[in-house]
């Protein structure tokens, strides 16, 4: 039987762990026959001859990561209106050369958090104003959470509070976080090699918050030490890379994701546990 063939594009692409988890699902649900996950570098002046060639190739699945989440839109005949709403799509059906984009980072944000608590009426602070952050804040409102956005240029997180119609605040503000049930960085501080960086204080974090970083790389930022050593409950950014993975797996094969399979895959490349 021929693979049904899904793939991610983006710019660097040589470090993506998406064939591999994708992949590893395929493996546990026996479907390795067929599907099969790549990846490819597409710099941004080729996309749309990219597009139309994964259109025409039957590829089942395109999964677009940096710089083509936004790009891609005017490639597509149709949006979801999660994605729509969001403004970026990370996930691409192929459904017989019809091409339909999704969004599925926010599912990265929310499934973890709802692992762990009940989101409904709990003070969420979002970090950031960037791209993460428009995903954070939507699957925060999906949870009926109360969102404040913080960012270094207050300006940004204005305009998108404004948008969402949540609260903003700058950055420099932060010294009131320890008020906050939820802490998400969607900022990049603290990711290789800035190791030693955290976009917030320790001493804004405390017992019974839960702090997600989206940061994965590495696998614990100074943010979640920081607020580990402050008794908080801590979610690695590996999360939203499994969860927003196994959201378009399901996209992509119709089959519910083996999410332990991917995240045991995940976890052992970075030899954690
Ligand atoms: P992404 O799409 O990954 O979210 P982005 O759109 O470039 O990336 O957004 C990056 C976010 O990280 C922004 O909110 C940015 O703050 P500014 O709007 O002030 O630029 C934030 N950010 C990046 N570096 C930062 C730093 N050193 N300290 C604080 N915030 C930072």
């Amino acid at each position: 039987m021929q693979h049904q063939l899904c793939l991610v594009i983006g710019d660097p692409i040589e470090h993506s762990l998406s064939p591999l988890i994708h992949n590893a699902g395929y493996g546990a649900l026996e479907i390795q026959d067929r599907f099969r996950f790549e990846k490819e570098r597409v710099e941004i002046k080729d996309l749309p001859e990219a597009v139309e060639r994964f259109r025409a190739s039957m590829y089942r699945g395109i999964s677009c990561t940096l710089p083509h989440k936004i790009e891609v839109i005017p490639f597509l005949d149709e949006v979801d209106e999660t994605a729509g709403k969001i403004g970026a799509v990370n996930t691409i059906v192929n459904d017989e050369g019809i091409l339909k984009g999704y969004n599925t980072d926010w599912h990265g944000i929310l499934n973890p958090l709802q692992e762990v608590t009940e989101l409904a009426g709990k003070k969420v602070a979002i970090l950031g104003a960037g791209g993460a952050a428009r995903s954070a804040v939507y699957a925060c409102l999906q949870g009926k959470a109360i969102v404040t956005i913080f960012n270094r240029t207050p300006e940004k997180a204005e305009v998108l509070s404004q948008e969402f119609e949540c609260s903003s605040a700058s950055l420099d503000d932060s010294t009131h976080l320890a008020d906050y049930d939820v802490i998400i960085n969607t900022t990049s501080v603290g990711m290789t090699p800035h190791m030693e960086d955290s976009p917030i204080a320790k001493e804004s974090m405390r017992v019974g918050q839960i702090v997600f970083d989206i940061v994965y790389n590495p696998y614990e930022t100074k943010l979640l030490q920081d607020a580990k050593k402050q008794g908080a409950t801590v979610i690695h950014g590996t999360e939203m890379f499994i969860h927003q993975a196994a959201a378009q797996f399901e996209l992509y094969t119709g089959e519910k994701a083996p999410v332990e399979v991917m995240r045991k895959t995940l976890l052992e490349h970075f030899n954690i546990a």
